[in-house]
């Protein structure tokens, strides 16, 4: 009989202070998120200062928290799989120190995590992953499409050019005077509205899989601000529809066509805005009678988490990944960057 295999996770590349215990990859065996969302809803952001603070308290405490949970010693852990990147440098170097101290104490393995594979990784703590396959990836710093043929193979065939979906939510919700991060309240006033406002689409050259968000994020802030000059009001229900009217029209159309010219049998959402209940419905209709199989992570799984990490860091375990002591964070860490022919 196989031997089971524990990962512990570990996630501090944003505002999320997180711990998780993945068994064999896909079994959740702990979770713990400390969510630092409180402190920075008063300056409308994360500031990455308050950020680091927070994950030095929290960190140790989260993964004692974890092992706690899981019923588990370090003894049990079979290696340390940590988010190197992309983040806040500032945040980011919690996780990273944390997991090197733990892997150096403890004699365990330490795996680096890219932060995107993670929230793509989500997906199979539902669902077995069938290749080739598609992600859409739509979280608060990253719009992508992710092509990958193979477990912890990744090729990115269309991002966004300048904000992310998410940001563009939060951006939208600040000019709407609504509390950080803005996406779920968007997501919960759109359906209380009708999409009346024409707002632009932003397809860009044909055939390209690319993304563009500021374009639409300006006209919505122009749209408020015209009016607001003007003494009419507009009704934010109507405007928080139209817009993610367009943003949903956007992802689902180039993710339809992306996922025919690559003929991918299965179609994974992951990021933040995964949780967007306009684009859940969306995509859930776009693909119902088709052979591709839709899987989308439950909420908790979509925003940041560590369970993600350790279900990725499961699969660079297995293909024999390990970073040494000296591994360092690194901010702008690109997904391709462990593919076995880069
Ligand atoms: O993936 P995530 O937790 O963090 C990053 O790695 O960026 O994504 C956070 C983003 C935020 O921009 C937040 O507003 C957005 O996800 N978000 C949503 C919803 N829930 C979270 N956006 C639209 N609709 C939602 N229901
Ligand atoms: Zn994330």
């Amino acid at each position: 009989m196989k031997k089971d295999i524990y990962i512990l996770g570990i996630e501090t590349s944003c505002d999320e202070t997180a711990a998780a215990i993945v068994k064999n990859g896909r079994e959740i065996v702990a979770n713990v998120v400390a969510s630092q969302i409180e402190s920075h809803k008063r300056f409308g952001g994360v500031v990455p200062e308050i950020a680091s603070r927070h994950h030095v308290e929290q960190i140790t405490i989260v993964i004692e928290e974890a092992l706690r949970r899981a019923d588990l010693t370090m003894e049990t852990i079979d290696g340390i799989a940590v988010t190197e990147g992309p983040g806040l440098v500032g945040a980011l170097l919690i996780g990273v120190n944390a997991a090197k101290a733990l892997a150096f104490a403890s004699q365990k393995p330490l795996v680096p995590v890219h932060h995107i594979a993670g929230h793509i990784y989500a997906n199979r703590l539902v669902t077995e992953f069938t290749f080739p396959l598609l992600a859409l990836v739509v979280s608060g710093g990253h719009t992508e499409l992710v092509y990958m043929k193979e477990h912890g193979h990744y090729e990115v065939i269309g991002e966004t050019r300048d904000d992310a979906a998410g940001e563009a939510y939060d951006k939208v919700a600040r000019t709407l005077h609504m509390p950080y991060p803005g996406g779920p309240h968007i997501d919960r006033l759109a359906h209380e509205g009708k999409p009346t406002i024409d707002l632009p689409r932003a397809w860009l050259e044909e055939g390209s899989y690319d993304f563009s968000f500021s374009g639409l994020k300006s006209a919505v802030i122009n749209t408020v601000h015209n009016a607001e000059q003007r003494g009419e009001t507009i009704a934010p229900e109507d405007l928080a529809a139209s817009f993610q009217a367009s943003v949903v029209d956007v992802l689902v159309r180039k993710t339809q066509r992306a996922v025919a010219e690559y003929g991918v049998k299965q179609l994974l959402v992951a990021g933040g805005v995964a949780a967007n209940k306009g684009l859940r419905g969306a995509l859930e209709a776009a693909f119902a009678n088709t052979a591709v199989e839709l899987v989308i992570p439950p909420l908790s799984l979509c925003t940041d988490n560590a369970a993600m990490i350790a279900a990725a860091g499961s699969i660079m375990y297995e293909k024999g990944v390990r970073a040494d002591l000296d591994l360092n964070a690194i901010p702008g860490l690109e997904i391709e960057t462990y593919n076995d022919d880069e």
